[in-house]
């Protein structure tokens, strides 16, 4: 049986202009998860998601919104929103760790309370016809929490649990705990994904071997730091394709044209830029000085000199 993969998503990061170029020069995701729409006190999309979503601004396979909200009536507005854009899956998430999040409840501040997500359940379903998944961690203080969550989520026609192996206390930090995630497959008839730390082939192999039930696996920071993983774990290849560097070098030459003829100012395209290479440069054969190269650049002429030295470098590197 083939396996799926889905991007996960990754707010700041996995906009649309990063997910139509990921498409296009990479491909080997099957379906994208947009990162989450979150509501700001009033009962209003901001425009910020509106683009994101905006079916004419998108060109992948499989995109699927997603909300993060522990309120039934926002939860329906945005369900509602989606739906006037032709989507039929909202997912919701129970997953982000941060402290400001959480202490309202929300994310992985949610996973503890199976009566609240049963009652916004309850709600949600009387009165949309929208199809809800669900992407969890397995708790915010300890991974029995989710186990509680189960029998409420079989109350309802949820698609599918994707579930982010760690809890929101350790937030992106600290080993993803694969005994308790193994333990959660025997609590639930529903289908459960797998997420966390899948960042090479040998890593998405060992996952396949422990969980082989699971048929669909989500990839969140790997993809940035590798783009090529997907299509290397579908082509079953632990070898990088000849053309891998050139193909790094034209994503990011077209993330940072898009960001360039969008955000105002050079400040904001460079931030915006610092930040992509955070989790890029990992890939690279010398992640440390090639995000400190990145980070020296004071303007676009040096910034521009300094990605194509890495990238030759990094060429090299790997037609040793
Ligand atoms: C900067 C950042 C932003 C994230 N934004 C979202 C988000 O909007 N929605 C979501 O479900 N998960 C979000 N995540 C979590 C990732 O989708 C993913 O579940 C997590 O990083 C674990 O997977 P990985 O080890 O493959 O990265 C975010 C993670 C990071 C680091």
């Amino acid at each position: 049986m083939s396996k799926r993969l889905i991007s996960s998503p990754l707010q700041g990061f996995t906009d649309f202009r990063f997910r139509n170029a990921f498409h296009e020069i990479f491909g080997g995701i099957d379906t994208y998860y947009a990162p989450y729409i979150r509501f700001g006190g009033k009962l209003e999309i901001k425009n910020s998601y509106k683009r994101d979503l905006d079916p004419e601004n998108n060109r992948v396979p499989e995109l699927i919104p997603q909300v993060m909200t522990a309120k039934a009536e926002e939860f329906l507005h945005a369900a509602e929103y989606v739906r006037s854009l032709g989507y039929t899956e909202l997912n919701w998430n129970l997953g982000c760790p941060y402290p400001m999040a959480c202490k309202k409840g929300m994310g992985s501040g949610l996973i503890h309370d199976a009566e609240k997500i049963d009652t916004i359940l309850a709600q949600v379903h009387q009165e949309s016809d929208i199809t809800v998944s669900m992407k969890m961690r397995m708790g915010y203080y300890e991974p029995t929490e989710i186990l509680d969550v189960f029998p409420v989520l079989e109350k309802y026609p949820i698609k599918s649990i994707a579930i982010h192996a760690r809890l929101g206390k350790q937030l992106y930090k600290g080993s993803v705990d694969l005994d308790s995630f193994k333990n959660c497959l025997g609590h639930t008839t529903q289908p459960i994904y797998y997420n966390g730390d899948i960042t090479s082939v040998e890593a998405y192999r060992d996952r396949v071997e422990r969980f082989p039930e699971v048929d669909t696996f989500l990839i969140g920071r790997g993809l940035i730091a590798d783009p090529l993983l997907p299509s290397m774990i579908k082509a079953d290849s632990t070898k990088f394709p000849a053309d891998s560097v050139q193909k790094m070098y034209e994503f990011h030459n077209r993330l940072f044209d898009e960001y360039d003829a969008f955000l105002q100012g050079l400040s904001h395209l460079m931030s915006k830029m610092h930040n992509f290479w955070e989790y890029y440069s990992v890939g690279f054969s010398n992640p440390k000085k090639v995000y400190k190269r990145i980070k020296k650049a004071k303007n676009i002429i040096q910034y521009k000199i300094a990605v194509k030295e890495i990238m030759q470098e990094e060429e090299a590197f790997r037609s040793r």
